[in-house]
């Protein structure tokens, strides 16, 4: 049996993960769950949010489910997300946004793959306070982390059979730190001659996806530009209910929504599991369980194609009704 570590996560993470873990469970695939806790709950007791039994647990498994974990804003300590992501170097987040069959939306066809960089930009979180009056964020971009990205998204294209790979940055305004980001896309670029190749400045961009998203293909783009637009390209599909994603690295993968904690919806048995269930979907895919993935995956789309949802996708189903409307679907 395969161990997989488990982290819950808080806010609305404890109800998805349950529902995820009873689906798959309903499925037939056994899993050993190795549930780690991280966050908030832990520090009084650990004097950490990210506990270093966590990392080590994913290591050892080398693959892990996560629910989302709350990031204080403004004061606090730093996120565990972003501090996971570094510490394992999960370098690439990878972020699939397509239409789900049921689930109206104001485009069809919606077709996006989010290559996020995880690893730096203004994610790096070196700031200082320079006055009162004044703050400072550095934002760094290396060679080594751009190319990287660039090659895991072309690399991504012909494995996937895509068409394009399109770099997004504000290279006319960030001319270094985004113009390198841009002239390593170009380097990489040459390796790929039968992917076709765009660029283009993050603000087009998002007035590009509100009007005609079905033109875009592969977005590689670094960390925080990745961020907003991920969101916004859930935002296309449905909304951040439905939003799966994936953080990869040469050893681990970890697999978790694009959405947070949810605090507004916590504990209120509303939550929509899909964005974890689909992460976990994909996460079986790449452990080799394509089968498992597949049945999973059709009970999910025979539940949303039978208007059967959660409020956030104008539906009237509970988390749990959800949960059990996919099971007698499988
Ligand atoms: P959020 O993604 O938690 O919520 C934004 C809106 O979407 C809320 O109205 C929420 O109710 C709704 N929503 C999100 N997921 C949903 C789901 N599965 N079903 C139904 N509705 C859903 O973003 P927000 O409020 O900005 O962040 C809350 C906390 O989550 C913060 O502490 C943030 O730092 C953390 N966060 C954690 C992430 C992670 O663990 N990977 C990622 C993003 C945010």
């Amino acid at each position: 049996m395969r161990t997989i570590t488990l982290i819950n996560g808080d806010g609305i993470g404890p109800e998805i993960s349950e529902a995820v873990v009873k689906i798959i469970e309903a499925s037939g695939l056994k899993i050993d769950w190795d549930v780690q806790t991280a966050g908030s709950d832990v520090i009084e007791a650990e004097g950490t949010p990210l506990p270093e039994r966590v990392l080590n647990s994913i290591k050892k498994n080398k693959i892990a489910l996560k629910a989302p974990v709350t990031t204080p804003i403004g004061k606090g300590f730093r996120s565990v997300n972003v501090q996971l992501r570094k510490s394992l170097d999960l370098f690439a987040n990878l972020r699939p946004c397509k239409n789900l069959a049921g689930v109206k939306t104001r485009f069809d066809g919606v077709d996006i793959v989010v290559v996020r960089e995880n690893t730096e930009d203004l994610y790096a979180g070196i700031e200082r306070q320079v006055d009162e009056d004044t703050a400072e964020s550095i934002k760094i971009i290396t060679r080594k982390a751009s190319e990287r990205i660039c090659r895991f998204a072309f690399d991504y294209a012909v494995k996937n059979n895509r068409g394009e790979v399109c770099v997004v940055t504000k290279a006319n305004i960030m001319k270094l730190s985004d113009g390198l980001f841009l002239d390593t896309y170009r380097e990489v670029a040459k390796d790929y001659p039968n992917i076709n190749q765009r660029e283009i400045l993050v603000d087009n961009l998002c007035m590009q996806l509100v009007q005609n998203p079905k033109q875009f293909d592969v977005l590689v783009l670094p960390n925080l530009y990745g961020d907003i637009v991920s969101d916004l390209c859930a935002g296309l599909i449905g909304g951040l209910g439905i939003a799966q994603g994936a953080n990869i690295g040469e050893d681990c993968a970890v697999f978790e929504p694009v959405h947070g904690s949810a605090p507004d919806i916590k504990g209120q048995n509303k939550a929509n599991p899909t964005a974890l269930l689909l992460s976990a979907v994909e996460m079986l895919r790449y452990i080799g369980e394509n089968g498992y993935a597949a049945r999973i995956e059709e009970a999910l789309h025979k539940t949303l194609n039978s208007g059967k949802m959660t409020a956030d996708l104008g539906g009237n189903l509970s988390t749990t009704e959800f949960t059990d409307e996919i099971i007698k679907n499988l």
